[in-house]
């Protein structure tokens, strides 16, 4: 398969409703899925005939999904995303163990959101304290870990029969609209749409894609109660896992889509509850354009 370079071709359309054939036998790695989104991507794979290694902190998540699902069907490694020989094991375990010893659809997923500790507001008179930076270590340096294994992996496997390979990244609207507050939830998922950009860049020379997927409020363990009843209490809709899963199985199943960011939004507004973002491209005539053809050229120089 021969991606071609990435070129703004404008939003996809994205279908009413998808049967991906291609994806039997594919092996599928997804971090953070245990639970939450993560165990959705794991289940809507595993029906449509994948082999999901599922590389997960929680031991006790991990179990139960793989019980659930199928030991034919998924594995799992108790992973820590931040934990590079873990996250190697996991890689490694995906190839051997997967019907045919190959990496084809990695979901970069895990990430974690909570109170910041750069926002706090503390006495100014007392000594600065050094601020926890756990969010933006493990939504960002964890998701480059994970980047990083993608591209060694995809590049090992065989050249000599073309397939498709694909890399899927975990944004949130929260990397496109301002979060007050969360400084690094705000500033990781923003974060992503970079690494993206930066890699939609020069997959393409390798043969494999990146795309994001970017959710809506969607009703998990990682959204608090407060958040939840704010929203039901102003009839605001939340977003769904099947329309998450759905939008990482149009990702991995069509292999046009790339350099794109898919949006999971609420079925009130949008009534597929996926919609492509369109925002990491600029009109024609833009002043960017020009800035970003500079850009490539210099960079080109630097990637040679
Ligand atoms: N739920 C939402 O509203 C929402 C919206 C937009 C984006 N997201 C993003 O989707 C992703 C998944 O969110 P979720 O709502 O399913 O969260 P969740 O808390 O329900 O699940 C997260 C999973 O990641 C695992 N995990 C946590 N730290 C890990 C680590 N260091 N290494 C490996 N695994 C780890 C947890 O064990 C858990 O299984 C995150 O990146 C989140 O930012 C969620």
């Amino acid at each position: 398969m021969s991606v071609p370079e990435y070129q703004d071709t404008g939003p996809i359309t994205i279908p009413e409703s998808i049967a991906p054939t291609n994806l039997a036998g594919k092996s599928v790695i997804i971090t953070g899925g245990a639970s939450g989104l993560g165990r959705a991507y794991a289940q809507a794979f595993v029906d449509h005939g994948a082999f999901v290694t599922i590389a997960d902190l929680n031991p006790g998540f991990g179990a139960k999904a793989v019980e659930e699902l199928g030991a034919k069907n998924a594995q799992f490694l108790q992973t820590d995303v931040l934990n590079w020989d873990q996250l190697v094991q996991a890689f490694e375990a995906a190839i051997k163990n997967s019907p045919r010893q190959s990496l084809d659809v990695v979901i970069a997923n895990a990430g974690i959101v909570g109170h910041d500790d750069i926002f706090t507001l503390e006495d100014p008179q007392a000594p600065p304290r050094k601020p926890n930076t756990k969010i933006v270590e493990l939504n960002l340096t964890g998701l480059l870990y994970t980047v990083k294994l993608a591209f060694h992996y995809f590049r090992r496997q065989p050249a000599a029969a073309p397939y498709d390979r694909c890399l899927i990244l975990k944004s949130s609207l929260a990397g496109y609209v301002d979060l007050p507050g969360s400084i690094q939830y705000n500033a990781s998922k923003f974060g992503v749409r970079g690494v993206m950009r930066s890699l939609r860049r020069t997959a393409w020379r390798e043969g494999w894609r990146v795309n994001l997927v970017a959710p809506w409020y969607i009703r998990t363990a990682a959204l608090s109660q407060a958040v939840q009843d704010y929203l039901d209490g102003k009839g605001i809709g939340f977003a769904l896992a099947e329309d998450s899963a759905r939008a990482m199985l149009l990702i991995a199943s069509d292999e046009k889509i790339n350099g794109r960011a898919l949006g999971v939004v609420s079925r009130q507004q949008n009534k597929l509850g996926v919609i492509d973002l369109d925002l990491d491209d600029y009109p024609a005539g833009n002043m960017y354009n020009d800035w970003q053809k500079i850009v490539l050229d210099t960079a080109g120089i630097l990637v040679e």
